[in-house]
């Protein structure tokens, strides 16, 4: 898999990138958009735990956005199971030194595209926090429709926020 696009590429995950993909997910900024799970502060270690993870997954959903030769953010789906086997969620994240280049959007275009194409999938969805605006923007540019809002439906650094849920369907 690789979708070469005009800013970035997106290509599975090597191990190699662990240094790069560690210096720039620990980042505050970075997880504060995310789930806990995304550690912070974000070392060399967890970078090897996640890329053994995500090369070794079957089929694989995670992938590398790769800026310039290196490693600069991730992009993948977490399939539904049972009755919602046609459903998977979307997450994405960029390292913050390219931001409001128009790549994230190109990227989830690109990406969503190619989810419908190679996984059965009637639906793909993400919920930005309320916090985002950028995320949901981003989510809009690419086409996805705004569904509603998810009241109190996270609670990231101690604050009970809001998300926005927004899907593109097949
Ligand atoms: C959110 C994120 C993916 C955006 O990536 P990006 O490459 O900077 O996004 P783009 O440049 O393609 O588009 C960003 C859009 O948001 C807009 N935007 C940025 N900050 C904004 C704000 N505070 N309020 C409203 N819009 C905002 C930009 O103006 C742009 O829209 P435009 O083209 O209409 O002007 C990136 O900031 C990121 O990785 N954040 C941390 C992780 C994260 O949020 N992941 C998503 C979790 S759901």
């Amino acid at each position: 898999m690789q979708l070469v696009l005009k800013e970035c590429t997106i290509r599975p995950w090597r191990l190699d990138d662990a240094e790069s993909i560690a210096r720039h997910a620990n980042n505050r900024k970075v997880w504060l958009a995310l789930r806990d799970a995304f550690p912070h502060p974000y070392t060399i270690q967890d970078a090897h735990e996640f890329l053994q993870q995500a090369i070794s997954a079957q089929p694989p959903t995670l992938f590398c956005i790769e800026i310039n030769g290196a490693a600069a953010g991730g992009i993948g789906i977490r399939l539904g199971q049972d009755v919602h086997r046609h459903t998977a969620e979307f997450g994405y994240w960029l390292a913050e030194e390219f931001w409001g280049r128009g790549i994230m959007t190109e990227a989830v275009g690109a990406f969503t595209d190619f989810c419908f194409d190679n996984f059965s999938l009637r639906r793909i969805y993400a919920e930005p926090f309320a916090n985002n605006p950028a995320s949901a923007r981003v989510l809009e540019k690419a086409g996805f429709i705004f569904e509603g809002r998810l009241k109190n439906n996270v609670v990231k650094d101690g604050n009970l926020l809001d998300s926005m849920r927004y899907a593109r369907t097949k």
